[in-house]
């Protein structure tokens, strides 16, 4: 019971890595609410999951909305020790197609949305006297790609902005950290598969960019999330770890 007792708050989690990390969660005796703006799904997933899960609609774009999620997150779980901010856009087009509504829409949900998540989260991890703000970037962060320009600067921007926040945090305890999953066989990836010509040129480019040959699995990536909400990272602040089968070194 590595979580026994640790009250976390987790965004973009009804399904994949999410979905992954929130199980992680609740086996390591966590209790946990997500946030999410698909209500269908993360009223299922919260059914599937049990007592131990409770689920809020969120839109992380909109301060109401988030600072609601905070407010019922710690209504129901007394406190917050945790945020894992997890949810994302992912579009991709070449610089020519793209428009600025698009930038704006994936600046709002992919950077404003942690910048809100943690403005209203911060005052109750204080109270706590210690916290774990875990936010969710990607490799396309250090190592882009044709199609990813906006995608890559929003997940650079969450890189940039967790690192800075742990070193204004750190003397309240409060540790921020970042996940940067490489390929991760998720449905979220349709955009730039779509824009690679299909999944075939998707997995040549797989099995010539990742060292151990294949995407990684949502259970793959749910370890470091809980390794990161535990106290086992104590001494971890200001990273970002790859979790990317070896695609950053190649
Ligand atoms: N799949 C990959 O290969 C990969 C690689 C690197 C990073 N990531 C990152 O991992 C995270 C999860 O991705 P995933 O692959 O599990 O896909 P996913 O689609 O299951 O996760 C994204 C979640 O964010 C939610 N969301 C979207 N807009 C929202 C909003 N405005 N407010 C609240 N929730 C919103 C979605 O409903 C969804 O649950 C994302 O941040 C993504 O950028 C994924």
């Amino acid at each position: 019971m590595r979580l026994d007792s640790k009250r976390i708050v987790i965004t973009g989690a009804v399904d994949n890595i999410g979905k992954a990390a929130v199980q992680a969660f609740i086996a390591e005796g966590a209790k946990v609410v997500i946030g999410d703006i698909d209500t269908e799904r993360g009223t299922k997933v919260a059914e599937e999951f049990g007592p131990s899960v409770k689920f809020v609609r969120v839109d992380v774009s909109d301060e109401t909305s988030v600072e609601n999620l905070i407010g019922d997150a710690v209504d129901w779980l007394g406190g917050l020790d945790v945020l894992a901010q997890n949810a994302g856009l992912m579009m991709s087009g070449s610089i020519l197609d793209f428009d600025t509504a698009t930038f704006d829409r994936l600046f709002a949900v992919n950077v404003k949305g942690l910048f809100l998540g943690a403005k209203h989260a911060v005052p109750h991890l204080k109270k706590s006297g210690k916290g774990s703000i875990i936010n969710t970037a990607s490799l396309a962060a250090k190592r882009g790609g044709p199609g990813l320009t906006l995608y890559s600067a929003s997940k650079g921007a969450v890189i940039s902005f967790s690192s800075t926040l742990a070193i204004e945090l750190a003397h309240h305890n409060i540790r921020v950290n970042t996940i940067c999953p490489g390929w991760v066989d998720t449905a979220f990836n349709k955009p730039i598969i779509d824009f690679m010509g299909g999944e075939t040129e998707q997995m040549s480019k797989v099995s010539s960019m990742v060292p151990l040959g294949r995407q990684g699995l949502p259970g793959e990536i749910a370890p470091l999330f809980v390794f990161l909400a535990s106290d086992e990272s104590s001494y971890m602040t200001a990273q970002a770890i790859l979790a990317d089968g070896g695609a950053y070194s190649t």
